[in-house]
């Protein structure tokens, strides 16, 4: 391994080593979760943190503040589910009132979203993206073991209703699953507007059972959905978002394809993350992390704070290595990190 060069004494910002900047931060409110999809979680659940060890309310806010004050414009919360945190309003609404204020998004199982879209949207959440990988009911229940496929579908409405626009749906295609059904996925989205992403399924899984034979590749994917639909490339560059765009029967309407796992786009990733329990993690992958809640509550101060997390950031390595001799996943599953 090639050591990094050293980090300059008095830059601002969030860069790495690598010539990247973090501008965009995903914040972990809850590893818990009230779905148990079966690539994500076993049936019995997980471990939970315990409340001592999660951030409250006001230390989460605090972090958070550090972070835009590092030039974080835009937070999505995330979990575990993030809309069991009970707070989860005024999170949102604290959030929203930092200067400069970020764009605040979230991604969601949708499941209790009906009942506090609305009241999000008014607390500042600027736009949504709800995790639904089927809208057969029974592969959903077979996916998720739990029957809440309609409580999904009046939570999009809901969000739509509520401006949370545009409304965007990640999906997960899953040998044996549903990856037959992708294209009843997308014209479902279609028909009621919302803007499909999938995503390729990722070493992250609490079980540690992924394998890339098994995963569905966005490749396959594409070659799916195109014995329905004709899909063609926008014009225009791509920049640094992660989704490869597709105008379907010539558009305007698209469909996003993320091929985090074989056509990685660490290059231009511009991200970083904070967990429920208030540790920095450069990457989603990265096999260590940095403890803000120690010196947090210990009385440490917002630049001391502010340099452990350029000190992390300046740590992220060049890719997340997948596939290479190296790769080890890492402890924390995607649930604990913050998809
Ligand atoms: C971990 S969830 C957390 C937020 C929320 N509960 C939700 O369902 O959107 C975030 C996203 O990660 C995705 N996900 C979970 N495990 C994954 C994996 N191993 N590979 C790729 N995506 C995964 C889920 O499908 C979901 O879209």
């Amino acid at each position: 391994m090639t050591s990094l060069p050293i980090r300059p004494k008095g830059a601002t910002g969030l860069p790495d080593a690598f010539g990247r900047v973090a501008r965009d931060l995903r914040v972990s409110v809850t590893d818990r979760c009230n779905l148990r999809c079966t690539y994500c979680m076993p049936a019995e659940g997980l471990p939970w943190m315990s409340k001592p060890e999660m951030l409250t309310d006001e230390e989460m806010l605090r972090l958070v503040g550090v972070f835009v004050g590092l030039g974080i414009t835009q937070i999505r919360l995330t979990g575990g589910e993030p809309l069991l945190r009970r707070s989860i309003v005024e999170l949102v609404s604290g959030m929203a009132s930092l200067s400069p204020r970020p764009r605040i998004a979230m991604t969601t199982n949708g499941v209790g979203l009906e009942r506090v879209a609305a009241g999000l949207a008014s607390a500042g959440l600027d736009r949504v993206n709800v995790s639904l990988d089927t809208v057969d009911r029974e592969e959903f229940k077979k996916l998720t073991l739990r029957d809440r496929f309609a409580d999904v579908e009046r939570g999009l409405k809901a969000a739509a209703d509520a401006g949370l626009s545009p409304v965007k749906v990640n999906a997960v295609a899953m040998r044996g699953f549903n990856d037959h059904s992708v294209a009843d996925l997308l014209q479902w989205c279609l028909d009621r507007g919302y803007h499909l992403r999938f995503i390729e399924q990722m070493p992250l899984d609490a079980q540690h059972a992924w394998q890339r034979e098994q995963m569905v590749s966005a490749a396959e994917v594409r070659a799916e959905l195109e014995q329905h639909f004709r899909l063609s490339e926008p014009p225009g560059e791509r920049g640094s978002a992660p989704a490869e765009l597709f105008l379907v029967d010539g558009g305007p309407e698209t469909v996003g394809i993320i091929a985090s796992v074989s056509a990685p786009f660490c290059a231009a990733c511009d991200r970083v993350r904070l967990t429920a329990d208030g540790q920095v993690r450069n990457c989603l992958f990265a096999r260590g992390e940095a403890d803000l809640r120690t010196p947090l509550r210990d009385g440490a101060s917002d630049e001391e704070l502010a340099a452990l997390i350029q000190d992390e950031m300046w740590r992220k390595a060049k890719g997340h290595g997948i596939g290479g001799p190296g790769f080890t996943q890492p402890d924390r599953p995607m649930s604990s990190i913050g998809g």
